[in-house]
């Protein structure tokens, strides 16, 4: 069953592979539309011109997935403009009007979830898993921001007048809003921070990564079908020069941002350096994940939650665990588990049902992982290295010992699992050594002794933590999704304090 928000809200249903029927369904209508996209900027007023580049699968570099045109400096300025005028007409529409497009979205993407999957696989590599979990993560987005937008904005609250005069709050947009998204959630935090943005009376220009232009062209495609007019939602493809034209124009009112923490720093120095209002910049970026092991722990389980953690989605998500903290009387039981669990993982083509791990999005990244593995096996040892197939931009799992957690100074995007192990009277210094670090995305609590993970919980204020389970795949509306320090701005993705960020306060006092 899905969870039940409150009220009647509910997230969206989920797919069962053991059902035979269901699947084969699936993977007919995965295969039914196999044709390239060409994507370009979406810009009323636009210049269609310019140079096509192809977008190749990085599970086989033979497959042309379509290409993009990408946006140019003349562009952006031409997005502002269009931009401005829609939000204007938009930011007046009724709470209602701009939830119901929100809803209409998610219904589109429901009756298209099978060209999204197919897509989801062939652009950025995602399993049918993964491309499932993303696909209901995007409906849910929409749904709830629909939802919290009436809570929220529906209409003016009345605040006390003592002294006789009619007070009223309420929440606008702010304006035109810059939505710059990665490539790991090519499509459910595209839409995340887009619907938000929409909902709350703002314009978007949104900015996809160079690597995965092509499923959020089709997914602003079914945003105008959803009723959300042309110059409201623009989109703007390119590298970091677009997102520089973006964040250096003067006609900008906010930046949602999802990336690496290095580029929130670059976005908040360029905000920073401008005159003319201050933008506020909503940045999520990496973290340093760890997960915390005690020697009550139930060794299967922690098996499966840590090689679910740390290699599912080949290790490619902000949330995935990147250091596993053993205490020294069960590492090695633990890690031999761990390691025979990894050798069970089936890599390759990520579009079949049977497939564990899809590729890495690029050679680039790929060729990041393997210099830090040839980094490590300098003065740590490296305890398992997978094999990978050789068609696409694939890393196999890999499993590293460390003789201190600050052996581990960087966020490594990619399957590799660190493994330190600590002794019973160290967990003040093991808590210490985590937040040293500076992030703080998730946690994982690993323990059958409720003070450990009391004290394990308390020490630190990392924004999600996860007790005797696995920690990736935060739902929205239950676990909203987000940390603080180098890990980001806050507030949480799919809670109920983010629509706020993206709007404005106003308040109305009227002398009766
Ligand atoms: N929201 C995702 C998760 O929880 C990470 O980006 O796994």
């Amino acid at each position: 069953m899905p969870a039940e928000l409150y009220g009647k809200r509910r997230n969206s249903a989920g797919f069962e592979f053991g059902h035979r029927q269901s699947l084969e369904t699936l993977m007919a209508g995965i295969g039914k539309d196999a044709s390239a996209i060409q994507a370009k900027p979406l810009i009323p007023g636009g210049n269609a011109s310019g140079s096509e580049t192809p977008v190749i699968s990085p599970a086989d570099h033979r497959k042309v997935v379509g290409s993009v045109r990408n946006a140019t400096a003349a562009d952006i300025d031409q997005a502002f403009a269009a931009a401005a005028k829609g939000f204007k007409a938009w930011s007046r529409r009724p709470v209602e009007d701009r939830a119901a497009c929100l809803e209409r979205m998610s219904d589109l993407m429901e009756a298209n979830r099978d060209r999204l999957l197919a897509l989801l696989a062939a652009e950025a590599g995602k399993t049918l898993d993964d491309g499932i979990a993303e696909i209901r993560e995007a409906v849910d987005f929409c749904r709830y921001y629909a939802s919290e937008a009436r809570r929220l904005f529906a209409s003016p609250v009345k605040m006390p007048g003592p002294t006789g005069e009619d007070n009223r709050y309420l929440w606008r947009g702010r304006g035109v809003f810059a939505c710059i998204s990665p490539w790991n959630f090519p499509l459910a935090i595209f839409l995340g921070q887009i619907s938000a943005a929409l909902v709350a009376g703002n314009a978007v220009l949104a900015k996809p990564a160079p690597q995965t232009p092509l499923i959020a062209y089709e997914a602003v495609k079914l945003f105008h079908q959803a009723g959300v007019p042309e110059d409201v939602l623009l989109f703007v493809p390119g590298g970091p020069d677009v997102g520089a034209a973006l964040t250096a124009h003067s006609a900008l009112a906010g930046v949602a941002f999802t990336g690496s923490t290095r580029t929130a720093w670059a976005i908040n120095r360029a905000l920073a350096a401008k005159d003319g209002p201050i933008v506020p910049l909503i940045a999520e970026t990496g973290g340093l994940n760890a997960m915390v092991v005690d020697a009550t722990a139930l060794a299967e389980q922690v098996a499966d939650d840590v090689v679910m953690s740390a290699f599912r989605s080949a290790g490619q998500r902000c949330s995935a665990l990147r250091l596993l903290m053993l205490q020294e009387d069960v590492a090695e039981h633990m890690t031999k588990m761990i390691e025979g669990a990894a050798r069970e993982l089936k890599l390759g083509d990520p579009s079949m049902a049977d497939t564990d791990v899809g590729p890495i999005i690029d050679e680039k990244q790929k060729a990041m992982l393997e210099a830090h593995i040839g980094d490590m096996e300098k003065t740590q040892k490296v305890r398992y290295a997978g094999k990978a197939p050789n068609s696409g931009s694939f890393f196999a799992p890999h499993i590293v010992e460390l003789d201190k957690p600050a052996a581990l100074t960087k966020e490594v995007f990619g399957p590799v699992l660190h493994v330190v192990k600590w002794k019973a009277k160290e967990l003040p210094q093991v808590l210490a050594d985590i937040a040293a670090s500076g992030y703080g995305l998730t946690l994982g609590v690993h323990s059958r002794i409720e003070t450990t993970i009391k004290t394990v919980t308390e020490a630190l204020d990392t924004g999600n933590v996860y007790v005797n389970r696995n920690m990736i795949g935060a739902v929205v509306g239950t676990q909203p999704f987000g940390g603080s320090g180098l890990s980001g701005t806050g507030f949480k993705a799919g809670g109920p304090a983010y629509l706020q960020r993206f709007a404005l306060e106003q308040v109305i006092s009227v002398n009766t």
